[in-house]
């Protein structure tokens, strides 16, 4: 089996698994285990920032940002596509008591006129516009990149109207491996950012919650709040920090077979897809009304690949390092083969 379905597929090698098995652990709660500190001291310093928490999910991560940086009753700037609108299950209303207003861009982009008009005036009628959070790279955007540029610009808006800027960087790697851009300029204008181990890294467990040791004091409470304070978890950490100093090149293949997949889908008339639009592990391919997703994917299925159905004639396909060049092509001509026989 061939499975594109998300890079959460990724599973530790055998060499993660040694180092895994041999990690010094302590009680994490009492911040005593001395892989998991070795590994918040790693990942605050990748990213340029004082400090930094490891928590058991990418979610848990974004979950944890909104909460430290909003009251109750705040509105919080998210992109209509981003994972935390689309995918934590109204986890901003639940568990930080904030609404989201949600703006639709292009590629992950949001206009940044867009979001001066939706930032809410000082006003008793108004809830406060506490957070904007941006997504890099975007998922439901086919893992696209947001340019430096734009952040930059963000940024700036935000600062100018006192508001805090979060980064939902569950594949920041991913774009700091395809630009050459290091993760520490991605984080710049960010107060918060949450990184993920357990996507192309191939960890099996964790994110990382990152910022200033003011709000990572505040994260470290509501993680406990949560129920995400471990205690021998050295032994996932260990994991997450093996990744990060060793299969970050990795994702650089990932982006390669993720175009070359794209490209050969391309040469098929019945599929939608621009290769060139592929940033980086994620693609996104499209097809007509003629064809049922359902099916197509229960024919790739039966066929050895796994795909995704992502919303109304839409597939996405997800590469990472277990997928190698040759599964791609081979998955690829599976695909087109179908869609031929089905036409
Ligand atoms: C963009 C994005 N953010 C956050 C997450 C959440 O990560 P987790 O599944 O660890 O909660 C994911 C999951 O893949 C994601 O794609």
């Amino acid at each position: 089996m061939i499975d594109l379905r998300s890079d959460t597929f990724t599973i530790p090698d055998y060499e993660m698994r040694k180092v895994m098995a041999s990690a010094p652990v302590g009680d994490d709660v009492f911040g005593e285990d001395p892989t998991v500190n070795g590994l918040q001291e790693y990942v605050a310093d990748l990213l340029g920032k004082e400090a930094a928490l490891y928590v058991p999910s990418g979610t848990m991560g974004n979950q944890i940002s909104i909460g430290i940086q909003t009251n109750i009753g705040d509105e919080v700037i998210v992109e209509t596509e981003a994972h935390i609108f689309q995918y934590e299950a109204g986890g901003p209303a639940l568990l930080s008591g904030v609404q989201l207003r949600t703006l639709e861009s292009e590629k992950g982009e949001i206009p940044l006129q867009k979001i001066k008009d939706s930032i809410r005036p000082d006003n008793i009628h108004a809830p406060k516009t506490a957070l904007i959070c941006l997504e890099n790279t975007h998922n439901r955007h086919a893992g696209s990149i947001l340019s430096l540029d734009y952040i930059k610009e963000v940024g700036a808006l935000a600062r100018e109207h006192g508001i805090n800027l979060h980064c939902d960087g569950a594949r920041l790697w991913n774009a700091a491996a395809v630009t050459g851009i290091s993760p520490a300029e991605y984080a710049v204008e960010f107060d918060t950012l949450s990184v993920c181990f357990s996507n192309g890294l191939g960890a099996p467990v964790g994110s990382c919650v990152v910022g200033s040791k003011e709000l990572i004091a505040k994260a470290l409470r509501r993680r406990k709040v949560l129920g995400g304070a471990m205690r021998q978890a050295g032994i996932i950490a260990s994991g997450a920090l093996y990744a990060l100093k060793n299969n970050f090149n990795i994702l650089k293949l990932d982006h390669e077979n993720a175009v070359k997949f794209a490209e050969l889908l391309s040469e098929s008339e019945y599929i939608g897809i621009d290769p060139k639009a592929v940033d980086t592990n994620i693609v996104i391919f499209r097809h007509s009304d003629k064809f049922d997703t359902q099916q197509i994917y229960d024919e790739c299925m039966a066929a050895g690949v796994m795909i995704i159905p992502f919303g109304i004639n839409t597939i996405r396909a997800v590469f990472y390092h277990q997928i190698s060049t040759v599964d791609t092509i081979k998955a690829a001509g599976i695909v087109k083969d179908i869609f031929a026989k089905l036409a």
